[in-house]
């Protein structure tokens, strides 16, 4: 075999993404914790607790992490229920814990991407109801001005809200987030008020800073029939795909929101895209059950390929392939928000995301404009609903000694980020299962 290199233009941003609640540890004022706190709700019974105990400080160590590997950017969030702790107080402290970490970032030469909300809201905005009352929108949008005002020295990159689709999906559908509703019309009015959300946020953020780059991250997730000759699979899939995937980027495009027959218009959301935020795990197969619990259908994950240990994930490139393909069309700069998968053996993971980053590479050089990719995740960290039974890291986390120990994706990566693409040598060092597909002849 022939050494050979694929290279990513000059300039790709190479990071991984984290979130506010995942990582900092006793965010006690938000509806996760006190989610946390109700049995039942949370594998195990597990709780956040220190989480990575960013608040307590290791944020500084993590991120030496990220950019002792040759990392140039890295994801975080900003958790409002410490900003605004009530709704008449900005906690300064806080703001200025966030300023640190954001001047931290840029002082490590990693470009601050900044999410404004991953997931979790503060108890009194739950106490007015959240994302049912659309009066959201302004208190969201007072809390980004607040915000962006105090970091908009360091952070030009924004997302508002990461994935809205699936917020109101686990929230107000599935009922496996809080606050744990099943109820698909109240869904849909949730996720109005998300599209609304975003885009007061987006004016708010471009009054204060006109050269920010503003997007939210969607979580893309292609639905596929599972008996692709059944027309009710196929009618499942169509609506999964349209409500789940399209929704959203073509409410924020054309400010129209539309699924089906159902159809609403949002005129302030027209054009509210700086570039495309994506998040890509894998694809799943969707049948039509009428007798199953979660809104008629059954999810499982397509047939004949690697699953990651808990049978979450598949290692499904051609998916991601779609997924960009699809994206194409919105004709918007593209950034992998989120991309990776639970694996606490690290046994898959090497692949993964050597075949991903391939495809990823396939298509900047198909002249897709993809500008970065951000790995889930730096340290393993809390995985919502399903506690710490999920391992995501590409460094392992012992959350009761907190201490770190590296796994050898996070090495790959690092060579994949300081050469900036794959060298078959890699390939043959990592995943040497992989050379005559990625390299052949
Ligand atoms: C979420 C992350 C989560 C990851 C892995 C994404 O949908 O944005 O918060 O940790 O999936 O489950």
């Amino acid at each position: 075999m022939s050494q050979a290199v694929f290279h990513f233009p000059k300039g790709f941003l190479w990071g991984t993404a984290t979130a506010s609640h995942q990582v900092e540890g006793n965010n006690t004022n938000n509806n996760w914790w006190a989610w946390e706190q109700r049995p039942g709700r949370i594998l195990r019974g597990d709780k956040s607790g220190l989480a990575c105990d960013w608040w307590g400080g290791r944020w500084r160590e993590d991120l030496n992490r990220a950019a002792d590997s040759g990392q140039n950017a890295h994801r975080l969030s900003i958790e409002w229920s410490r900003v605004q702790p009530t709704p008449d107080r900005w906690d300064e402290a806080a703001i200025d814990r966030y300023r640190e970490i954001a001047r931290g970032l840029t002082e490590r030469g990693l470009l601050p991407l900044v999410t404004l909300h991953h997931f979790t809201d503060p108890l009194w905005v739950v106490e007015q109801g959240s994302w049912e009352n659309p009066n959201i929108v302004n208190l969201f949008a007072n809390y980004v001005r607040k915000t962006v005002e105090a970091l908009k020295g360091y952070v030009t990159y924004w997302v508002t809200i990461n994935e809205p689709n699936a917020l109101a999906a686990y929230a107000y559908a599935l009922g496996v987030f809080p606050p744990g509703k099943r109820d698909l019309g109240l869904a849909l009015n949730v996720m109005v008020n998300l599209a609304r959300a975003h885009a007061a946020a987006y004016q708010t953020i471009h009054k204060l800073q006109p050269e920010a780059r503003v997007s939210i991250a969607l979580n893309v997730r292609p639905f596929l029939a599972t008996k692709s000759w059944s027309p009710l699979d196929r009618l499942a899939a169509g609506l999964a795909n349209g409500a789940f995937n399209d929704l959203f980027p073509r409410a924020l495009t054309s400010g129209e929101m539309r699924v089906s027959g159902w159809r609403r218009s949002i005129p302030e959301a027209k054009n509210t895209l700086d570039y495309l935020g994506l998040n890509y795990y894998t694809r799943e197969s969707i049948a039509f059950v009428p007798q199953a619990s979660q809104a008629y259908v059954r999810l499982s994950i397509p047939p004949g390929l690697e699953t990651s240990p808990n049978d979450m994930i598949a290692n499904d490139p051609d998916g991601f392939s779609e997924v960009l393909n699809w994206a194409r069309a919105f004709k918007l700069p593209i950034l992998i928000t989120e991309n990776g998968i639970e694996d606490a053996e690290d046994g898959l993971r090497p692949r993964y995301l050597i075949e991903h980053l391939h495809r990823l590479w396939r298509a900047v050089n198909e002249n897709y404009p993809i500008k970065g990719y951000f790995h889930w995740t730096l340290v393993d960290n809390f995985e919502w609903e399903r506690g710490w039974t999920q391992r995501f890291g590409l460094w392992e986390l012992d959350v009761a000694s907190q201490a770190r120990r590296k796994r050898p994706s996070a090495d790959l990566y690092a060579e994949i980020c300081r050469e900036n693409g794959i060298s078959s040598e890699m390939v043959e060092k990592y995943a040497p299962g992989l050379v005559e597909k990625i390299f052949p002849g």
